[in-house]
């Protein structure tokens, strides 16, 4: 993975058919993605369940771009090594799961793959200032985790300011929940460059008939590639 700002979309398969994750995953990837963003969710940290490392592992062998693990577990670190076995390029651990999201980063980096942070929106931006270099990725929360589907919240302020904190350093600002072409252009503008998106991209479409995936990336990446600097 090399690091540029470019704009990257990456579909939520949390709105993927989930009895048909592999066709899901080569859909969207045939039609544009150009990461694949999964989330995992533990019934605990957020009030809704997924999956575990061995359904992530199943799909790893259909990602032929980047998966990008996002875990709205607690505790994340006796996981680390199974999602690193299970194939993630990024694991994006929240701050607010643990005391020691510090240590938590290390371990990511240390199993092999690409460290990402994650902030609720409840969470400021000052609380990733000490592990900046540390992470390769900050995703900022645009919604209460847990679900798809929700309204997008403003959160454009944390990501000026992530922006600034970040300066010349090697990473990403993602933003999840709620993005859409309308709501792209304002995060794009603040500073994001990877955009998670599940209902914006899934609607519409099916295995059956994934044209409107295709549409879908393809109408957030020119709304968003229009408010880039
Ligand atoms: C929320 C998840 C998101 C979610 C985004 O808990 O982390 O990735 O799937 O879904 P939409 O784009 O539908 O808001
Ligand atoms: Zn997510």
């Amino acid at each position: 993975m090399t690091f540029d700002r470019k704009i990257r979309i990456a579909p939520s398969i949390l709105s993927a058919d989930f009895a048909d994750f592999g066709r899901e995953i080569q859909a969207i990837e045939a039609e544009g993605a150009d990461w694949v963003h999964v989330d995992v969710m533990d019934g605990h940290f957020v009030p809704n369940i997924t999956f575990g490392p061995p359904a992530v592992a199943a799909f790893r062998r259909h990602v032929k771009t980047i998966m990008d693990v996002h875990v709205m577990i607690a505790p994340v670190d006796p996981f680390i090594d199974a999602f690193a076995k299970a194939g993630a390029d990024i694991l994006t651990a929240h701050v607010e799961a643990g005391p020691h999201i510090h240590r938590t980063l290390q371990a990511i980096r240390a199993a092999g793959m690409k460290a990402g942070v994650a902030l609720n929106p409840g969470t400021p931006a000052e609380a990733v200032a000490h592990v900046l270099d540390l992470a390769d990725l900050v995703c900022v929360m645009t919604v209460n985790p847990g679900f798809g589907g929700q309204k997008f919240i403003d959160m454009t302020d944390k990501m000026r300011r992530l922006r600034q904190m970040i300066g010349d350093r090697p990473v990403h600002i993602q933003v999840d929940g709620g993005v859409d072409p309308e709501t792209a252009p304002l995060v794009v503008a603040a500073g994001a460059d990877v955009l998670v998106a599940g209902s914006a991209v899934f609607r519409g479409g099916s295995v059956a008939n994934p044209a409107p995936y295709g549409q879908n990336i393809r109408a957030i990446r020119a709304a968003a590639e229009a408010a880039a600097g």
